[in-house]
Parts: C-alpha cells; structure tokens; sequence
C-alpha cells in the first residue's frame, strides 16, 4: 500500500527499510493517549472555525468508536502501519471518509509523538508513585512491629552502633519519600503542552492552543514551538527518577539478600517470593531481591540510552528521536514490576529479633558509649575513646565483651569507671539514649512515624 506520505515520492520503501522504520511494534501502548490529542485536537479546529462543527464532530465521534474498538479489542492494532499515529489517522478515514483526512490540519506528528509520550508518561508516574507509596507502606508496618529489635548498624559492613531495625527501614523510607517527590517534581515539567508546534515553526492556522492543553490537562503549554518538538527532558528526567528509585530498591534488595543468608539469619522471606534450587535440597534463594538489584543496571542502561539518542541532536526533530520510547517503555515496566513486588515480599517476611540482638552482641558495638561515659564524667573525647579502645583490645584477646570485664578492672583504666557504666553500655541504653533529633531512640522512631505517614498522605 502507498504510504500516507506519498507524493514527494512514489512512497514505496523497501520492506526492510519499512520494517527499520517501523515504531509501530513498540508505540502502539499510547493508543488510547493518540486518540484523545486526536479528539481534543478535532475540538480545537471546531471551536476556531478551522474546520466546521459537524466536522470536528464526525472526527470526534470517529475517533471515540475507534478508542472503543481497539479497548474492546474489536479493533487488533496493524503492526504493517508505520506509527499509531498513522494507523489512527488511517483506520479512521477508512471509517468515516474523506473528513477523516481533515484530522491532520494544523499539527503534524512531530507535536503528537511529543504530546502522546508526555499524557503517556505523566499516566505512569501517577502509577509509580503509588507503587512507590505501596513499599513505604509496607516498610513502616514492618518498621512498627520492630521497634525494639536491636541490631547492629554497620558502616563498612562491620558492626558499628546498636540501631534499632525499624530505625533502618525508616532509612529507606526517606529514600523513598524522596523519590516520591523528585517524580511529582518532575511531573510539573513533564505536564506542558508541545500540541500546535506543528512540525518545528507553528502554524499559519488561528490556533489555540491553551484551548487543547486544558482539554487534555496540561497545566500549560511550550512557549517554543522548535522546543516543543525537540525536547525529550521529561523522558531523561523520568527515566531518571526511575533510575534513582531502582538504586534504592537495589540497596535494600541487597540488605535483603544478604539477611536472609545463613550468615545473618536476620530475617526469613516467605515461600511465596523464594525459590528453590534444582539440584540443593536445602536451598532457599532471594531471587526477587536478586532480579530486582540485576534489574537496576537496565534502568541505568535506559538512562545511558535517553541522554545519548540525545546528545548531538540538532533542532527540531530528528527521526533519532524515536529511539526515545524503548528505553523509557523499558524504565516503566521495570520500576513497575520492581515496585510490585517489593511491597508483598517486605510485608510477608518474617523477622528474628533474637539473631539480630545476637548479631549486636557481638563485635563491641558499645564501644563509642563506653567513651561517652568516661566523657559524661569530664574526660576528654580522645582520652577516652583510647582507653574504650584498649579495652575492646583486652577484651579480644580474652575472649569476653565489655559486660563481662569486672569494675575493679575498669578501675585500673580510670577512677572514673563506677557501677553504673553497665547499665550505660547495655545495649538497650544505647539506643535508648539516641536521642538526638533523627537518632535511633524511640522517642525519634515516633517523630518519624509521624513525619512518613505525615508524607504519604499529602
Ligand atoms: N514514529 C515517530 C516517532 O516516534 C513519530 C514522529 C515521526 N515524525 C516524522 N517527521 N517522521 O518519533
């Protein structure tokens, strides 16, 4: 069939050529966005008399049919056509004739591509963001329940402070509120208008294009007609949001992994979000947290992609452009999946305070409290942050912790030691008394609690 661009040439491409120039396989998912530009855009020459109102509704009644076709999968989407956006254009002067050739007045595809990948994508953050709102949902009930399961902090994987686990996953809560805010950022960027920039100058059309940006729910529209059509920012920013996001999932699927090892035993993943092993009975495997941190390198790899299609691109458009929609397709269905299972897996897993508490045991993770005994009683940091640490030394070589060495032998350290200093290094006091703002203490899990719920419902 001759192409609908025929007539500065036969519009007879090689099939391979066809087939290289095809975005249909993958740009078919912004069906339901084409149509609706189509049918805000059929609104708009009505209203302005570009074309008249009978037209503008015999497009819009066309196009609606059309919508409830494909949605009834009535209508299958011909992978033969070039783009959705001419398999739309054509299927719907099929239907209704020679007015269907009138859809295209005033705009071209270089405005509609940027339009539909603009409502596609702003669809999808609503969507992320809830997910994302799902996961920190998950992690503050876990968060709740472990209040006071006292584990080791770590810095350089070496036992550090004793914390609390609801401390840690608070952690990734921030994270993850933050995330929450970068996309609802980005999205006020995303949620501009390029409708009529036409090809890259506008148009000699009476347009209006406020009419067609408040129909579609756009909160403006590009002041530039040359960078409606050429800016693809809201694809790097999102793809980036993604990219973020998917480091902090891939951070804590890490933590997963390794707390689920024997090594740790901190916590135990129920069935459902295990596997097996095919030939070690006794295996038990973290692949979702696994595939979730292997997952993060394509989201990388779209960011890469995006901001290199990019880079050296003169204005306007450019059919390297394109090469915008896989990448960010890719982003979307990852960080999707990613989200989804993250929530459940978090809220089935099971937790065992005993091993942390025996993790935190062991490893002098009092050390620092012990020096800020000696400190409370007028001795100098330094001063005693050495002698904490010569008798963690002392302790090594013995084999015992710092619970177990007698007051007359902290005595022989310093005449400051008393028979309080148990107490003060028992590992419940330790966290208890971190009480600076955004510590470990519990009076700081509550302001947090407050502080998370506080940002999931605004
Ligand atoms: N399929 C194209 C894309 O995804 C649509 C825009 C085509 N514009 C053009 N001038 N060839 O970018």
């Amino acid at each position: 069939m001759a192409k609908m661009w025929a007539g500065r040439t036969a519009g007879a491409t090689d099939k391979l050529a066809d087939d290289f120039n095809s975005s249909i396989s993958f740009d078919s998912r912004m069906y339901r966005q084409d149509i609706t530009g189509s049918m805000a855009h059929a609104a708009m020459l009505g209203a302005k008399g570009i074309i008249t109102s009978d037209e503008a509704d015999a497009l819009i009644a066309g196009l609606e049919e059309l919508l409830n076709d494909i949605e009834s999968g009535k209508v299958i989407i011909d992978l033969e056509c070039e783009d959705i956006h001419m398999f739309v254009e054509q299927l719907l002067t099929e239907r209704i004739g020679e007015v269907g050739k009138k859809l295209h007045t005033a705009r071209s595809r270089n405005d509609q591509v940027a339009l539909d990948l603009r409502m596609y994508l702003r669809e999808e953050t609503e969507t992320v963001v809830s997910l994302i709102k799902a996961v920190v949902n998950a992690l503050l009930k876990t968060a709740k329940e472990n209040k006071d399961a006292i584990m080791p902090g770590y810095t350089h994987l070496q036992r550090a402070q004793p914390i609390t686990f609801a401390h840690h996953l608070f952690a990734y809560c921030m994270m993850l509120l933050r995330d929450i805010d970068r996309f609802c950022d980005m999205s006020k960027r995303m949620n501009i208008s390029p409708i009529g920039s036409c090809a890259l100058a506008g148009t000699t059309y009476d347009t209006d294009r406020y009419f067609e940006a408040e129909k579609l729910g756009f909160d403006g529209v590009c002041m530039n007609s040359i960078d409606g059509v050429s800016d693809r920012d809201f694809c790097v920013e999102f793809v980036n949001c993604c990219a973020i996001t998917m480091m902090h999932l891939s951070r804590l699927s890490e933590e997963i992994i390794l707390w689920t090892s024997w090594e740790f035993k901190f916590v135990e993943l129920s069935d459902a979000f295990t596997t097996g092993s095919s030939i070690m009975p006794q295996k038990k495997n973290s692949d979702m947290a696994e595939l979730i941190r292997g997952k993060t390198g394509r989201v990388y790899g779209d960011l890469m992609g995006i901001l290199t299609v990019l880079k050296g691109l003169p204005l306007a458009y450019n059919k390297d452009m394109q090469e915008d929609k896989e990448g960010v397709f890719d982003a979307v269905d990852t960080i999707k999946m990613c989200l989804s299972v993250m929530a459940p897996m978090i809220e089935t897993m099971s937790v065992n305070k005993e091993n942390m508490l025996r993790a935190a045991q062991e490893g002098f993770i009092n050390a620092t409290d012990l020096a800020d005994y000696l400190v409370k009683k007028g001795m100098p940091f330094r001063t005693a942050y050495k002698i904490s640490g010569t008798l963690v030394s002392e302790c090594i070589k013995r084999r015992i912790v710092l619970e177990e060495v007698t007051l007359d032998e902290y005595k022989t350290y310093s005449e400051l030691f008393d028979s309080d200093v148990y107490e003060e290094i028992s590992l419940q006091t330790c966290v208890a008394k971190r009480i600076s703002l955004g510590g470990t203490s519990q009076a700081s899990a509550d302001a947090q609690i407050e502080f998370i719920e506080k940002e999931l419902n605004k």
